[in-house]
């Protein structure tokens, strides 16, 4: 049966409806007389037949169960995985659209989470690459292949059901989806990983299965240096020393293959956690590291430290950092978060004194590597918990910063940072961030404290996904 909408929704009931917008994290938003509906897989614009699954105060959630009018603003997807593979969520939305989307969920997470009147949200920086514009892919190997919609409506396996190599099925941790295309990173890319996928499978050995906590193949990390040409492979197994010559055949293979690779490492990871870091790292070929460039500055990247993953955005975000932050060229500048010392590095010509935060060991060593690399004399770098009593300095001999930069992971500042940041007290803040709701949160908590949000600009790092990158700048008033 099918209602005409009714702000009176109830669980199971069918409406007819047309969806307005997509909200962070890419559900459809759609409302009835007024009551916000969510619904998953469909595009603004569509005209929609969907079934109310669950509903709850203020909002209900809803199936999609036929689309009956196209959207206006509907592509083609390139990838023939689209719609089964977690890696792309909007490959079937114009790239135009998907910056006019990203800035509406910036918009409202600021008045909805921030309680931020009209706040200036400048349109988003697209990508100068919208495919192959991952500088690291990190795979799967999985024991549970996900079947493809060819293989079942065809009633036809084609490959062993047992192995598989790729990423993760949308929404299914416990499922890989067997790549064999992907426009993420470089069709070099996907060639290794065939390659990697192929000789894994010969081996007879399996893949690691967290259900048991056996077997041996766990990831496959491709890190390329878009500006430099470098490549690094890491293979991460689980613990096995009568395998490690089958890892020491695969990365001969790889480099009589693929002359572009520069270095193998192979990490074990002992841990029972799904991460593709290790306990134990074998350099197998070539330094264990690449570089890449931004700017003028060359970094040092080791297989496990953070690294922006969209290269010649990231060189966007930096310009953006350093335009909103306007330095002088006296100034103490503290990067909290600093990972790597990217941003650390890229503006300390325009400074006096960068220090940077971070809590990963093989972080802090790259950015003091990096500071190396790069002559440069006037960062220095603190391996801390930032949330951690005394972790973040609040001065340098007796100086406290003029300006602090912030660009946490996706969860935001812990609380007792944002106290801190306050207690410091500087003039600018320049706020990095890959999560616009956690964002609105922290700029919330700045803006109480007497800090006025200027400018935010976003800068689409992530083409084709549902995430958003932005740089905004507050200032002490
Ligand atoms: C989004 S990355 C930013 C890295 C760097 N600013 C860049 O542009 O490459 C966030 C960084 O915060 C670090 N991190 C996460 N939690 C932390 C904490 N509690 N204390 C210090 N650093 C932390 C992570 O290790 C990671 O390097």
């Amino acid at each position: 049966m099918t209602n005409e909408p009714t702000g009176n929704i109830k669980k199971g009931m069918e409406v007819e409806l047309k969806i307005e917008s997509l909200a962070f994290g890419g559900r459809g938003v759609a409302r009835v007389n007024g009551f916000v509906v969510f619904i998953d897989d469909v595009l603004p614009g569509q005209r929609v037949l969907i079934r109310v699954t669950r509903k709850r105060k203020g909002y209900a959630e809803a199936r999609l169960l036929q689309i009956l009018e196209p959207s206006p603003e509907e592509v083609a997807a390139k990838c023939r995985h689209f719609g089964e593979c977690g890696g792309c969520r909007f490959q079937h939305l114009d790239y135009r659209a998907q910056l006019k989307y990203k800035r509406e969920q910036v918009l409202e997470s600021l008045e909805r989470i921030g309680g931020f009147v009209n706040p200036t949200v400048l349109d988003p920086i697209p990508s100068p690459d919208i495919f192959y514009y991952r500088n690291k892919m990190e795979y799967s190997f999985g024991r549970r292949r996900w079947l493809s919609r060819e293989e079942i409506d065809a009633d036809q396996i084609i490959k062993p059901r047992d192995f598989a190599l790729g990423l993760h099925v949308r929404g299914r941790y416990d499922r890989i989806l067997d790549l064999d295309e992907c426009f993420l990173q470089s069709s070099a890319s996907v060639e290794m990983l065939s390659l990697v996928k192929e000789t894994a499978r010969g081996s007879g050995i399996q893949p690691y299965s967290t259900e048991d906590h056996t077997g041996y193949w766990r990831h496959l990390v491709i890190r390329e240096g878009k500006n430099t040409g470098e490549t690094l492979i890491n293979i991460v197994t689980a613990d096995e020393p009568r395998n490690l010559r089958l890892v020491d055949d695969l990365a001969r293979m790889l480099k009589q293959q693929f002359p572009q690779i520069t270095t193998i490492v192979h990490n074990i990871n002992r841990r029972k956690a799904e991460v593709a870091i290790g306990q134990e790292e074998r350099v197998l070929h070539g330094p264990g590291t690449i570089t890449e460039r931004i700017g003028a500055r060359r970094y040092r990247i080791s297989a496990n430290s953070f690294f922006q993953t969209n290269t010649k955005c990231a060189e966007i975000l930096y310009q953006k950092v350093a335009e909103f932050a306007d330095f002088k060229g006296d100034e103490l500048v503290y990067d909290l978060y600093a990972g790597a010392g990217t941003i650390s590095l890229y503006i300390a010509d325009s400074v006096r004194q960068v220090v940077g935060f971070e809590l990963v060991p093989d972080a802090v060593k790259d950015a003091e590597a990096n500071c190396e690399l790069n002559g440069i004399d006037n960062c220095s770098f603190v391996l801390c918990d930032l949330k951690d009593a005394g972790g973040l300095q609040h001065s340098q001999n007796g100086e406290e910063p003029d300006a602090i930069i912030i660009d946490p992971p996706r969860a935001g500042m812990h609380h007792d940072v944002v106290n801190q940041v306050i207690a410091i007290n500087p003039q600018k803040i320049v706020y990095v961030s890959c999560n616009p709701t956690t964002f609105a949160r922290d700029a919330q908590a700045l803006s109480s404290a007497g800090y006025s949000l200027q400018d935010i600009q976003p800068v689409d790092m992530f083409p084709m996904t549902v995430h958003i990158e932005l740089v905004s700048l507050f200032r002490k008033v």
